[in-house]
């Protein structure tokens, strides 16, 4: 028996568009274990929706292999689908344009389970009222819809519908970036004590470096639909191989005012997704590339046991 819940094997998902084949994801390995947290991080365009959607089966893919629970779900038929559909759940980044703003928290999260067949009644108040008092919506709110509501409160009743289907697995995709500040805080907190409770495994997608830390097991780096580095968050945040990493650190604003930071900005444009040339993606942005960086295609190398880095030149200082 192994306690590995998910894993990817060269994942890859590709879009045709008119100018030709844009890599969204391209090539992502990497496992998971059971009730820990994969971050997923990279800028805006690199890939980390598609990759969460294709996981979910919410788009087909490309090429290679999705394994969960040991067992090769790359392509499923409808009934497998439907047992997939209530052990996976993906929790929005906005859930105002996700959430029926026709429906009262009641209706909202009753809504899942009269998809599922349950019938209307006194257990199924029960199970309603036990979500909100989970997910920190107090009870009188039970009539409200979503736009008498702040934004915390609505990510709220986006957790709760994502775990009244009782899953083992989420993708939380950018689930706090559209909060307030003060309020990710409480909405990551809620995420990891239900976590804790229900043993769930997470997908925690999100551009922010800084949010990340605090709730991953291990963060895998994404660059272009490139996995470019993979560590355990605490390795990750000592030790940092890539360039492109070391600026997105450098960019975390730390909150230690006798901190030096250099930030490091990132000039030059980005290389486009759409069929992308053997080369190193990071190149035309990378300070320290060179010609074997522009006509030679870095391979994922392991650098220390467990952190693995996609660059030619790894930085070593
Ligand atoms: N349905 C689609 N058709 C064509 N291109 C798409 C589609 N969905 C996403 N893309 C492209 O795939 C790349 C990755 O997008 P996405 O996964 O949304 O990135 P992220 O979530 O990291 O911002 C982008 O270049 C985006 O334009
Ligand atoms: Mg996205």
């Amino acid at each position: 028996m192994t306690d590995t819940i998910l894993e990817l094997q060269n994942l890859k998902k590709y879009f045709n568009v008119p100018a030709g084949e844009l890599h969204a994801v391209d090539g992502v390995t990497v496992k998971i274990r059971k009730g820990e947290t994969l971050g997923v991080v990279g800028e805006s365009g690199c890939g980390k929706s598609t990759l969460g959607r294709v996981v979910l089966h919410l788009l087909d893919n490309t090429d290679g292999k999705i394994i969960y629970n040991g067992e090769d779900i790359t392509k499923v038929d409808r009934k497998k689908l439907t047992e997939l559909r209530h052990k996976q759940q993906l929790i929005f980044q906005d859930p105002f344009s996700s959430l029926n703003p026709r429906m009262t928290i009641y209706q909202q999260l009753a809504e899942p389970l009269l998809i599922r067949g349950e019938k209307r009644g006194a257990e199924m108040d029960k199970k309603i009222y036990d979500m909100m008092d989970t997910v920190g919506l107090a009870r009188r709110l039970v009539n409200t819809y979503p736009h008498e509501l702040d934004g915390g409160r609505r990510q709220r009743i986006g957790i709760g519908r994502a775990l009244i289907m009782d899953p083992e697995f989420i993708v939380c995709d950018e689930p706090v970036s559209a909060l307030d500040v003060s309020i990710q805080a409480q909405i990551i907190n809620l995420l990891l004590d239900i976590q804790e409770k229900k043993q769930l495994t997470y997908i925690f997608i999100t551009h922010d470096l800084s949010v990340v830390r605090f709730i991953s097991t291990n963060i895998m780096v994404m660059y272009l639909g490139q996995m470019v580095e993979y560590a355990s968050t605490e390795e990750l945040f000592n030790h940092t191989y890539h360039p492109y990493t070391r600026a997105l650190l450098s960019a975390v604003p730390i909150p230690d005012v006798n901190r030096e930071v250099n930030r490091i900005h990132l000039q030059g444009e980005v290389t486009s997704p759409i069929n992308p040339k053997k080369a190193c993606r990071f190149a035309s942005r990378c300070m320290y590339a060179t010609d074997k960086c522009r006509n030679e295609e870095p391979e994922l190398q392991e650098i220390a046991p467990g952190h693995v880095v996609r660059c030619h030149f790894p930085l070593m200082d």
